[in-house]
């Protein structure tokens, strides 16, 4: 198989689940990309990420501290994926493309909407492949629970019900998360939610919000997010920060084809964490899947017993899983999957990857398109403009930047 020259773009928490899931890729027998080189504006970071690259795959990419020594030194290089911190997307993602790389970028695409349109334009003059990096989809029980929705099997969507609290005043994971020109864990966590409501049920157009910052100073916590990704730089985190980014966002969604979604996303939430997804439907209703937790999603039609797992599979005789997916988890038509979240983290990763290599060689079209990428980052930031304008917001407003008072700093910001 081609193996296309690649580079990993910031060597920090993600990257390294990056570089964990070429990993899997290799082990996998189906590996069609190749790490030479790791690049970070932070020497170090670069270096703990190649020193972990040898051991894993076996060879040592080469180390930069930027894109343009990179296409200088190693010119054979053709596509790059990009782990830098949510609000540097843009400008990394445009730097790439102008030295013409093909680009997978880490979600979201950028903060704003002018910043997905400047990487738009940027892929455009380029011509290189686009692809964001929204690897929930790709979970087996998402991709069963996507097949269940349009096998119609509870009906014509009503709603979709999802909400999530905790985190109480920790700091999760870095600073970043909590400073809204940054970052910001709503947009940060929320386009992962929308992305999925939108693959299962299709467009949100129009969004009514109400959104707080409840917590304006965080502390650190014993553990920094998720699982052990970022324990290496544990001692960095500050012990409290004042944050400036939303930390509830409660909100009505009206979708394309008439179903209302109820979304709270509560970043704030002391006491008992909470976490639910439910779709109901004009026969019946489903308990959603929850992306690498293997957990089984349930149907419960009316007039009949709740059904959960392999019994799912009868729903959807002819749902198959991709050959990489079937070789990663073990079978091509899964009801719920054991094992750690750390593998099916890689896993679902390495599916990113291999569609990389494809779309490089094959001319494929990549799932998660820059245009799926920014209306994913458009429903959250409808969410925070109509909370600003105390009236629903459309979400073509956004795409248009017809308004964009809460977006408006961050562009400023970065001056864009
Ligand atoms: N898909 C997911 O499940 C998931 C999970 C976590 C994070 N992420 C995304 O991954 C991205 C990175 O998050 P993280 O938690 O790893 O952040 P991080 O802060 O741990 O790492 C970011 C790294 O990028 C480097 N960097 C910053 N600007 C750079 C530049 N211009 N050029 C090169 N390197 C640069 C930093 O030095 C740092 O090493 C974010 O966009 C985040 O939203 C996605």
């Amino acid at each position: 198989m081609v193996q296309v020259p690649i580079a990993i773009v910031g060597c920090g928490g993600m990257g390294g689940r990056h570089l964990r899931a070429l990993g899997a890729l290799q082990e996998s027998g189906m590996s069609n990309v190749d790490l030479v080189a790791v690049c970070d504006t932070r020497e170090e970071n670069a270096i703990f990420m190649a020193d972990n690259a040898e051991q894993m795959l076996g060879k040592r990419p080469k180390v930069f501290i930027s894109m343009a020594d990179m296409k200088k030194n190693l010119p054979d290089i053709e596509a790059v994926s990009i782990t830098t911190d949510s609000g540097s997307h843009h400008l990394v993602a445009e730097m790439a493309f102008d030295l013409g790389y093909h680009v997978l970028t880490e979600k979201p695409l950028s903060l704003t909407i002018r910043g997905c349109n400047r990487v738009l334009e940027a892929a455009r003059r380029s011509g290189k492949v686009l692809s964001v990096a929204e690897q929930e989809r790709r979970d087996p029980i998402c991709r069963l629970n996507k097949a269940l929705i349009d096998a119609g099997v509870i009906g014509n969507p009503y709603a979709f019900l999802h909400g999530s609290a905790g985190n109480g005043n920790d700091i999760i994971v870095w600073p970043w998360r909590h400073y809204k020109n940054v970052g910001g864990i709503f947009v940060d966590a929320g386009v992962h939610e929308v992305d999925k409501m939108m693959y299962y049920l299709g467009d949100i157009v129009e969004v009514f919000a109400v959104s707080k910052i409840w917590e304006p100073k965080r502390y650190k916590s014993d553990n920094l997010g998720v699982s052990n990704f970022y324990e290496h730089w544990y001692d960095e985190v500050p012990d409290s920060i004042d944050a400036d980014a939303e930390d509830m966002v409660v909100s009505t969604l009206k979708y394309e084809n008439g179903a209302v979604g109820q979304w709270t996303a509560l970043y704030a939430g002391h006491g008992e964490k909470m976490n639910y997804s439910m779709i109901y439907g004009s026969k019946g209703s489903m308990r959603t899947a929850r992306s690498r937790s293997g957990r089984p999603l349930s149907v419960t039609i009316d007039g009949a017993d709740e059904i959960e797992g392999d019994a799912v599979l009868e729903l959807v005789p002819e749902f198959h899983l991709d050959e990489l997916s079937a070789r990663l988890f073990g079978k091509d038509r899964l009801g719920s999957y054991s094992g750690p979240f750390e593998d099916a983290d890689r896993f679902l990763v390495a599916l990113e990857y291999y569609e990389l290599g494809q779309c490089v060689t094959d001319d494929v079209e990549p799932e998660v398109t820059g245009y799926v990428g920014r209306k994913d980052l458009a429903v959250c930031s409808a969410a925070l403009e109509s909370s600003v304008l105390g009236r629903p917001v459309t979400i073509d407003e956004i795409e248009n930047e017809e308004t964009s008072n809460y977006e408006s700093s961050i562009n400023a910001h970065w001056k864009i």
